[in-house]
């Protein structure tokens, strides 16, 4: 490798390839996803060469990192036994953390992050080092490295930036190193246990009944994940070569994976594994793939339990070749999971049920535990003010990772508070840091900026008006810079003018109160700790103001830039239009508005709500202190909580810069304190506690249609889509016909949609909904609605009926029969409507249908509902039906579809595990030492066989 070791020697090399690698900075998920870096290679790229497949170009590091030194492992390791991707590693010898970070990732995408640690003696120190490794500003896994073999940890989180960053940190255990990093991008639909709050951490996962293959991994796995070879001395083992399995969006595992499987030899044996945890609270999700690959004569019958330690998770599981029967239902899955914890032990057993006449299977086994990804990063202004600063002044001072958190690693020379759950930077010193050149305008952007000390560098030019925009700054430091200006902004200038800026500049500027007379040291102390324990209050008091009764939950003001959730479980909000300039309530709710605005002077009573009502503090204990945030919209957060009597429900708290106003919160209240309908999600309470203002509604478990729809969870059937359109075609229904005065929703879409347990559709968000008396039109003064639902004649006209209503619903009928948005991207796309009738007009209707129902339905009915769904969308209102048609004739086809239940196999149930109580037998601890066990190891801490061969 000579050309590797000029480049080392040549710093004026590796300067150009940072240089190139600093203009390449955005492209970095290649074609596939994934993102590829050998750590230590100054090379700008070589090709995995690892004889267990892969071939994946791997990139040098170099763009990815600033901090580290190249090194390689020890000569004793001859290339013929090691892929050269190890043979390189970065190690870090100064600083706590050293991050590494990829770019240009979506907020919201789960992402599968992989790392290889081999120690290969690169320090020639024989000591292989022992630190912790971190996803972002979260705990990941300790690295224990050994001399003999490679540690691959890996986890699946949610990216709640566009960048993730894996960070190395030193426990003082050893110099930190890495020798390669992966990153690849998963479907949403995938890992669902995974969200922003919430990431799976690896621990293993095995491929059964393939002991003549090591590893299956990419591109037999798209995600290169890697299935190891498992087996016991007394499985038996089996495969196929005919395709099996239900098509599966959760785990997708390659179709390798679950051809094979692994019995054992007799229905008196059970199939177990089992495997330790050394801490008793680590919450593991178990994923079992389970699919018949036998051909099973009529007379034999395979059935076990599933058990794991003394809990029965799932009873009388029967594998079929595509659906798997649990107690006799079939679940259109071939997965189970269920989440062991408690215990330092766990022993999982498939043991045959009596009726069986064959022994339990197993495909394949996956293994995580649950890790918290609840960390709260630095706000996102303050780590990109800071970084350009970094940048621009290439401060040498080991900054890498998140500023401020974990607070342990905090970049050194700035301090950090946290504001609401929110970190943000308050003091930054960068006194002699070598500055030179003229102050960016950055530095304005730290916005919480309470105290910057820039002396003894060589800073030039003016002090610039973006200062101004650090309004909590007190002291500002600039001595010892010779060419810089020392005339501070106007608004700078009036602080210190006030006395709340100190300003030290080379011409010993002081503050106008030290400036007026010489007073004694002491005295100047003493104004001076005053004048500090006054500001101290004031800001304490500023903050307060600003904060909620309590800072677990922080209800921005108006025009404040918050960074929202990814995750976007409607209950209301995410509104398109500005709202409704003048909606009508049905009573005096002006005044109530005018009375509700008084801090002092908390709803009394003005609204007749007929619901409970519930103080702030009700709210913090209902919901554990506002923990679990299930969405985040224009409207503020909402919470999952549970009433004294074990109700759950769902508190939307109304933020200050809700783009749904106080008027249309009132609005929603009101209209749902009228309206009580089975398919209308009904309103439990409220709150007025001061600036609080919450509703608290019934719990809807499964989300919003629209989710159901697209990537999350299991595909609705067919019936199930049919029953859901019915349910809210009633919802509408009584809307339109039933309530007095009726009411128009105004924003009816498949987010507005919501599934509780049952799968029971409610109509939810009603805060645009408008009273319409005497069934005649309206002129409104603005449109609102989301686009792609918007009825055209509205639109154009203004004139608002609840034929707009309908048209909105006929769009939902489409994107529940196609499964796709109302606006189709790409070339081909457009308004779904206009795509439907489109390929109707070539008489395809299979190929509108949602291929995620793999053909399981009924072709007429499908045809009637989209003829249904196209009167509905029809250009004008008077042909549209009206939703008591709508309800009639799907009602209709719901019949229809009942009555031919059975025909078609496919139906979903939900799968929840129900542990029970399980006898245990007396040498059941005592099994381990029996051969059918396999010794998976020590789980917090997997070690892998080591580095592949060539
Ligand atoms: C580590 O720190 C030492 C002394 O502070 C310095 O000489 C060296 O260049 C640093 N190395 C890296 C890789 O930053
Ligand atoms: C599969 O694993 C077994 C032990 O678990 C081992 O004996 C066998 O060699 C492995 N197969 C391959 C191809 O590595
Ligand atoms: C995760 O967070 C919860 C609540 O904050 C805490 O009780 C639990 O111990 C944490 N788990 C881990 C593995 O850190
Ligand atoms: C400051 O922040 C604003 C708003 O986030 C952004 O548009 C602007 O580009 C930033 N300016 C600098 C110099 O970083
Ligand atoms: C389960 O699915 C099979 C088709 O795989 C079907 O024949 C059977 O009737 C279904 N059973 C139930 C109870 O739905």
């Amino acid at each position: 490798m000579p050309l590797r070791k000029m480049l080392h020697g040549c710093s004026c090399l590796v300067l150009l390839v940072l240089g190139i690698a600093i203009a390449g900075v955005n492209s970095q998920l290649d074609s596939l996803g994934f993102i590829n870096i050998d750590c230590g290679l100054p090379n700008p790229s070589i090709v995995d060469n690892d004889n267990a497949g892969g071939n994946f170009k791997f990139l040098s590091d170099e763009q990815f990192i600033d901090t580290g030194i190249n090194k390689q492992i020890s000569s004793q390791y001859s290339p013929k036994d090691i892929s050269n991707l190890y043979f390189t590693v970065r190690s870090f010898p100064n600083g706590t953390r050293n991050c590494y970070t990829f770019r240009s990732l979506t907020v919201g995408n789960k992402y599968l992050v992989k790392g290889a640690f081999f120690y290969g003696n690169y320090d020639n120190l024989n000591r292989p080092p022992i630190f912790d490794i971190y996803l972002g500003v979260n705990y990941w896994d300790t690295v224990n490295s050994s001399t003999i073999s490679s540690y691959y940890p890996e986890i699946i989180a949610t990216a709640t930036a566009d960048y993730l960053q894996v960070c190395l940190v030193n426990t003082g255990q050893g110099t930190p190193y890495i020798s390669w990093l992966q990153l690849k991008e998963l479907e949403t639909s995938m890992y669902p246990t995974v969200n922003s709050s919430q990431s799976l951490v690896y621990v293993s996962r095995f491929n059964l009944g393939a002991s003549n293959r090591r590893i299956v991994r990419y591109p037999d796995d798209h995600y290169d994940r890697w299935w190891w070879n498992m087996t016991a001395d007394t499985w038996t083992e089996d495969s196929t070569n005919s395709s099996v399995g239900y098509p599966d969006s959760e785990f997708d595992p390659p179709s390798f994976i679950i051809q094979t499987a692994a019995f054992t030899s007799s229905t008196k044996e059970a199939l177990r594994i089992y495997w330790t945890s050394n801490n008793p609270s680590t919450k593991f999700l178990v994923v079992l793939h389970i699919v018949e690959i036998k051909d099973i004569s009529s007379i034999d019958f395979r059935e076990f339990d599933i058990n794991c330690n003394k809990d029965t998770w799932f009873k009388s599981v029967n594998p079929g070749r595509y659906f798997t029967q649990i107690n006799g239902k079939n679940v259109t899955a071939n997965w189970l999971t269920f989440r062991p914890t408690g215990d330092t032990y766990y022993l999982m057993s498939l043991q045959a049920t009596a009726r069986s006449t064959l022994p339990p299977l197993l495909n394949s086994f996956e293994l995580y535990k649950f890790a918290n990804a609840t960390g709260v990063p630095t706000d996102i202004g303050d780590v990109t003010a800071i970084n350009a600063i970094k940048e621009n002044y290439k401060v040498t001072k080991g900054w890498s990772g998140d500023p401020c958190i974990p607070i342990d690693y905090a970049w050194t020379g700035l301090r950090c508070t946290i504001y609401s759950n929110v970190p943000r930077i308050t003091h930054l010193n960068l006194s002699s840091a070598g500055l030179t050149g003229e102050l960016i305008a950055s530095f304005g952007n730290l916005t919480a900026l309470v105290s910057l000390d820039l002396s003894g560098n060589d800073l030039s030019g003016a002090l610039g008006t973006y200062l101004d925009q650090l309004v909590a700054l007190t002291y500002l430091d600039i001595t010892g810079n010779e060419n810089i200006s020392s005339t501070l902004p106007p608004g700078l200038q009036k602080k210190q003018q006030d006395g709340t800026l100190t300003f030290k500049s080379k011409l010993g500027d002081f503050t106008q109160q030290s400036k007026k007379k010489k007073v004694p040291v002491v005295l100047i102390a003493v104004v001076g700790a005053v004048v500090l324990l006054l500001l101290a209050v004031a800001i304490i008091l500023v903050f307060c103001l600003r904060k909620r009764p309590d800072n677990q939950i922080y209800i921005p003001k108006p025009n404040e830039n918050t960074g929202s959730s990814p995750l976007t479980n409607n209950y209301g909000g995410n509104f398109a239009y500005s709202p409704a300039a003048n909606i009508s309530h049905g009573n005096n709710a002006g005044q109530n508005y005018a009375n509700i605005s008084k801090p002092s002077g908390s709803g009394e009573g003005m609204l007749n709500f007929e619901n409970r009502q519930f103080t702030y503090n009700d709210l913090k204990q209902i919901t554990n202190s506002f923990q679990n945030n299930i969405g985040t919209g224009g409207f503020g957060s909402v919470y999952v909580g549970v009433l004294e009597n074990g109700t759950q429900v769902a508190v939307k708290m109304r933020s200050h810069s809700s783009s749904q106003g106080v008027k249309e919160f009132l609005a929603e209240a009101q209209n749902l304190t009228r309206v009580h309908h089975k398919n209308l999600v009904s309103l439990l309470g409220y709150s007025m506690d001061g600036d609080c203002m919450a509703l608290v509604y019934e719990y809807m478990q499964e989300g919003t249609l629209q989710d159901k729809l697209r990537d999350n969870g299991r595909p609705l059937t067919w019936k199930q889509r049919l029953r859901v359109a019915c349910e809210s075609a009633q919802g509408l229904e009584y809307l339109h016909k039933a309530c007095n005065p009726p009411l128009i929703h105004r924003d009816v879409k498949t987010n507005n949609i919501l599934l509780n347990s049952n799968l029971d559709a409610k109509i939810a968000d009603f805060g645009l909904s408008r009273a319409f008396n005497n069934a005649s039109s309206h002129v409104s003064t603005a449109v609102v609605g989301t686009p792609g639902y918007l009825d055209p004649e509205y639109y154009q006209s203004y004139q608002l009926s609840e034929k707009s209503d309908v048209f909105s619903f006929g769009v939902v009928l489409l994107e529940i029969i196609t499964g796709k948005p109302p606006i189709i991207a790409g070339p081909e796309g457009g308004h779904l409507a206009k795509w439907v009738t489109q390929k109707l007009s070539k008489g395809d209707i299979e190929s509108i249908v949602d291929p995620r129902m793999h053909g399981h339905y009924d072709i007429n009915s499908v045809w009637k509902v989209t003829e249904l769904a196209r009167k509905c969308t029809e250009h004008s209102s008077v042909k549209r039906p009206t939703m008591s048609v709508v309800v009639a004739e799907l009602k209709e086809s719901l019949d229809l579809e009942i009555s031919t239940e059975g025909t078609r196999s496919g139906r979903t149930i939900n799968m929840n595990p129900h542990p029970h109580n399980y006898s245990r037998n007396d040498n059941f601890i005592s099994d381990v030492s029996q051969n059918s066990v396999f010794q998976m190891g020590y789980m917090d801490g997997m070690t892998a066989p080591g580095p592949a061969a060539r």
